[in-house]
């Protein structure tokens, strides 16, 4: 699909977001391990968690939806069943890391792959800790998907991760639940702490201290109602949007603002953003709240070592700010950008360079110099949601209309993106 953008006056309205897709993957998993049924409102529209919602189906649970509520059918740590066919992850890196962990402890053999792009994914991540916990993994060359995971009777572990990964951390945590007694992980930098709360929430014996997280198996999970805070994410294109655009103004409400993600609006603040706060509350342990940000001068900034892990979704739509910023935007320690959907350092140094933008691109980050402007282009999402959306704002600000190949990329992550937007646009 090629979407054709132009150059947009101001941007005015007022936007729910869809549920978070970090949250959504993760009470699918925890209710298909639960005793009981348990009730999801505002799972995420995403193609990524109808992946892990199918393959939790193709595992025996009997999943139910209706647009955005999910029920889930849990039957213990015990309940899922061997899949007759290769479980399919899409294009989703959560669903078939965070899964593996729970494939690992099961008496039975499975396979788990994805499309080009997961296929490309690298998954010894996931299996040295898995391995070191008992299981039998087998990958293409040693490292990337399909999977075939024989599942063992787990032991627990003490894993000091190598890499600052939510999905990885999470993974080893679902393992943990199966392992007879207290499983421990150990981040290098804090990551998005979804997993922990939601185990709380979801009745887990766990325990967070500093940097170490630990779980104590085996667990029995209860099942609850549950309802996914919007995705804080997939706001950041119209927080981008609204701060570049002249004159906008945009309302975003019943966000997810769990700190770990939330380190996006004091940085957007510290580039000069005009966002505010409305009121905060919580949902099932997570922080929820509304925001208003408006168009004002952009300064720039420098992410670099712990804040590029807690920005790391951020990166590429962060970067189209940049160029429009008066001092341009620096963001080094992120080779995990990578490994992503695509090399997300590649997709946006060509899309800006289509645009006639500058951008230095190093091993693991960039600059782009500020005070750019963004001319007419065709440009490519390249298969990938963030690309396609964070090119969608560029566009806003070019000089000429835009097109974008591939855009339907979008609906992993947030298949009314292009509507919504359209919907802003006086
Ligand atoms: C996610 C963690 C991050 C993030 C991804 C979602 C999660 O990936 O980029 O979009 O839900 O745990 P990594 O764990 O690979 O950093």
């Amino acid at each position: 699909m090629v979407v054709e953008i132009a150059p947009s006056g101001p941007l005015e309205g007022v936007v729910r977001l869809p549920g978070d897709k970090s949250i959504s993957h993760r009470y699918a998993i925890l209710a298909a391990l639960a005793d009981g049924a348990t009730q999801i409102r505002n799972f995420s529209s995403g193609a990524d968690c109808a992946s892990t919602l199918a393959a939790l189906g193709k595992l025996g649970i009997t999943v139910e939806r209706e647009a955005s509520q999910v029920t889930i059918a849990g039957g213990g740590l015990e309940g899922l069943r061997a899949p007759e066919e290769m479980i399919d992850a899409g294009n989703s890196g959560s669903t078939i890391r965070m899964l593996s962990g729970v494939l690992a402890a099961q008496d039975f053999r499975s396979r788990i792959g994805g499309d080009a792009s997961l296929s490309r994914r690298p998954m010894d991540r996931i299996i040295r800790p898995l391995t070191e916990m008992g299981a039998v993994i087998h990958a293409r060359e040693g490292r990337f998907p399909p999977l075939e995971i024989e599942g063992r009777p787990l032991r627990p572990i003490t894993y000091s991760l190598p890499v600052a990964s939510a999905q990885v951390k999470t993974c080893v945590l679902l393992a943990g639940l199966f392992a007879r007694g207290r499983t421990t992980v150990i981040e290098p930098v804090p990551t998005r702490d979804h997993t922990e709360i939601a185990l709380r929430q979801f009745g887990a014996a766990i325990e967070v201290e500093g940097s170490h997280i630990r779980v104590e198996g085996p667990a029995r999970l209860r099942p609850g109602e549950f309802w996914v805070p919007g995705d804080l994410s997939s706001a950041a294109f119209f927080l981008v949007a609204a701060a570049l655009v002249p004159k906008s103004h945009i309302r975003l409400e019943r966000l997810g603002l769990n700190p770990r993600r939330a380190a996006l609006l004091d940085f957007l603040a510290g580039m000069g953003a005009r966002i505010r706060l409305l009121g905060l509350e919580q949902a099932h342990g997570e922080v929820v709240g509304d925001l208003e940000v408006e168009h004002s001068p952009i300064r720039g900034g420098r992410i670099e070592g712990p804040l590029t892990a807690a920005l790391i979704d951020e990166i590429p739509v962060l970067a189209v700010l940049g160029a429009a910023s008066s001092e341009g935007l620096e963001v080094r320690d992120a080779a995990e950008l990578r490994v992503k959907e695509t090399d997300r350092i590649a997709s946006v140094a060509e899309n800006l360079r289509r645009m006639g933008v500058r951008i230095e691109t190093r091993d693991d980050g960039f600059f782009v110099p500020g005070g750019q402007q963004f001319n007419e282009a065709d440009l490519d999402s390249f298969g990938d949601h963030r690309i396609a959306m964070a090119f969608a704002v560029a566009s806003l600000a070019a000089r000429g209309p835009c097109r974008i190949l591939n855009a339907e990329a979008a609906s992993v992550s947030y298949p009314e993106f292009f509507d919504t937007l359209q919907s802003l646009r006086s």
